[in-house]
This record gives C-alpha cells, sequence and structure tokens, in this order.
C-alpha cells in the first residue's frame, strides 16, 4: 500500500488564500503588512530561502525590504542596520537568516529584534512566552509542522510524537509546542538527540515521526512502524553530476524505501518547506495587525 502524500505546497497554498483576504482587508484600513529580510554573506541555500521569502510577500502583496550584507560585516554595524529596521514603521516583521558568520553572535543578533516584530519567534522572551503559553510568534518551522499535520487529517492529540533532532529552529520549540494541553497538540513527545542511545527502538514506536536531523536520507524503512506519520524536516544537497546544477536536494528520510511503509509522509522539496515561508507570512500579518 502506498502511503498519504503530505503536500505542504498544496496546503500551503491553502493558507495563502486565507492570508490574501485578511491582507486586503488590512490594506482596505490602510495598513500594509512590511517584511524585511537580513542577509549576511552569499551562502547559496540561505539565499534562496531569502528569495522565496522575497517572492511570496510579492504575490501575497506584503512590503518587503530584501537586505543583503557582506560576511565580514561587523556586529555593530548589523546592530545598527536591525535598529533602523526597529524603528521604520513600513516595516512589521524582521527576519535575519541564520545562520550567522562566526564572529557574529546570534544570540546578541536575535536579541536585538523588538518582540512586537520577531516574526521568526527566536527571541528568548518570545520563547517564554510560548512555553508559558501567552500569544506570540511561533517559530515558523515547527508551527508550519504542527499546521500541516491538522489540516492533512494527522492531528497530533494523543499521539506519540518522537522528533529525531534538538535545535533551537525545530526540534526543541516543536516539542515545546506539540506538549500544550491544546487543540491540535496534547502530544506524548519523545525527542531523539546525538546523545540518545538505541534510537531506532525509539522511532520505531512513533505513530509521528519528525526528521530533523540535517543528515540526508539516515531515516530508513526499518527505523518506521508501518502506521506511522513521517515528516521530514531535512533539506540536504546531495552531489548528483548528473544534473544541471549539480546537485539534489534529499530529506533527511529516504523517501523512497520509506514511503513504501508507512502510514503518510511529507516530500522533500514540497513538504516543510513551503509551510516554513506561509507561516512567516501569517507571523508578519499578525504583526501588521499589533499595529492597529
Ligand atoms: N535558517 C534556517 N531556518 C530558518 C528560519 O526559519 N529563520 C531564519 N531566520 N533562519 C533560518
Amino acid at each position: 500500500m502506498s502511503a498519504q502524500i503530505i503536500n505542504g505546497k498544496e496546503i500551503a497554498a491553502q493558507i495563502k488564500i486565507e492570508l490574501k483576504q485578511e491582507i486586503e482587508k488590512l490594506k482596505g484600513s490602510g495598513i500594509t503588512p512590511g517584511l524585511a529580510t537580513v542577509l549576511v554573506g552569499d551562502d547559496p541555500a540561505s539565499a534562496a530561502y531569502v528569495r522565496m521569502k522575497g517572492k511570496m510577500c510579492e504575490k501575497l502583496g506584503i512590503h518587503n525590504e530584501s537586505i543583503k550584507l557582506s560576511s565580514d560585516i561587523s556586529e555593530e554595524k548589523l546592530l545598527s542596520i536591525i535598529n533602523d529596521l526597529a524603528n521604520d514603521l513600513k516595516i512589521n516583521g524582521i527576519l535575519v537568516q541564520l545562520p550567522l558568520p562566526e564572529h557574529i553572535s546570534e544570540q546578541n543578533i536575535i536579541k536585538s529584534i523588538p518582540l512586537h516584530k520577531d516574526v521568526d519567534g527566536f527571541h528568548p522572551h518570545t520563547w517564554g512566552k510560548m512555553m508559558t503559553g501567552e500569544d506570540t510568534f511561533l517559530p515558523c518551522t515547527p508551527a508550519g509542522i504542527q499546521e500541516m499535520l491538522i489540516r492533512s487529517g494527522n492531528n497530533p492529540e494523543k499521539k506519540h510524537v518522537v522528533i529525531a533532532g534538538r535545535s533551537k529552529i525545530v526540534g526543541l520549540p516543536l516539542a515545546n509546542i506539540l506538549i500544550k494541553k491544546e487543540p491540535g497538540a496534547n502530544a506524548t513527545v519523545t525527542v531523539c538527540h546525538t546523545g540518545t542511545q538505541n534510537m531506532s527502538q525509539i522511532t520505531k514506536q512513533a505513530d509521528i515521526l519528525i526528521a530533523a536531523i540535517g543528515r540526508p536520507e539516515v531515516i530508513t524503512a526499518d527505523v518506521v512502524n508501518e502506521n506511522a506519520v513521517v515528516i521530514d524536516v531535512g533539506v540536504n544537497r546531495v552531489e548528483a553530476p548528473e544534473t544541471e546544477r549539480g546537485y539534489r536536494l534529499v530529506g533527511d528520510v529516504h523517501f523512497e524505501t520509506v514511503s513504501q511503509k508507512v502510514k503518510a509522509i511529507s516530500p522533500v522539496p514540497g513538504g516543510v518547506g513551503p509551510m516554513t515561508i506561509i507561516m512567516l507570512m501569517k507571523n508578519t500579518v499578525k504583526a501588521a495587525k499589533l499595529t492597529t
């Protein structure tokens, strides 16, 4: 039996229609949501993500300022640029694409973003609110994963969710979101990481398995069970000399074999990626509403 394909692109397109209506309403009352994206350096993957975010803004009628900076910019200069954006009335959300060059402290940069413009949801105070259940901006990838589970008919309520990976961008916040005693959450969550022993014994118990490891195709059919719903967060470039661009994108899951076994699976590309972008748009609209 072949698995249900959880099509993030389609789900994101649905949310896009909903958001467009909201944005038109806001514009009717004189508010145009605005997002600033800041890219430091020329990492091709980061540049591609920022480009996609800008394009989606354009499609939705969100004002977008895309700021590209050299990798040798000082932390002080970057802080001053963020300060300008913090005071810019046309900008409701500020996104600094991570990772940053090593000489810049990511935490200092994240902490310089005002809470009401923290559309990435990375500020420690935003995290505090997320954990205590106050209304705030949820980080885009975890929020997108929750949304795609719900909208695809795979509500995580009362399920055993196993998250492989404890990153600050995905694993850690997702665990916090899915254990909340709320509709669309209320799951039992296990987080596996590099310190976990016998990881496959745990992943096999997952009703929902979230692969957020950052290594190509390491989740294979032998570590999942037949009833599992698998969400692949990985975006890995692997060499493919036969292709025009010289690489192909694969997830953390070996899609070809795992999709033969499990109940449902999200592909890469076209799975979590579009959900992250649309949740960023949603957060930007939410930020714009705060100004009303
Ligand atoms: N790098 C990888 N994912 C993200 C994200 O969601 N936001 C930012 N700012 N940087 C990232």
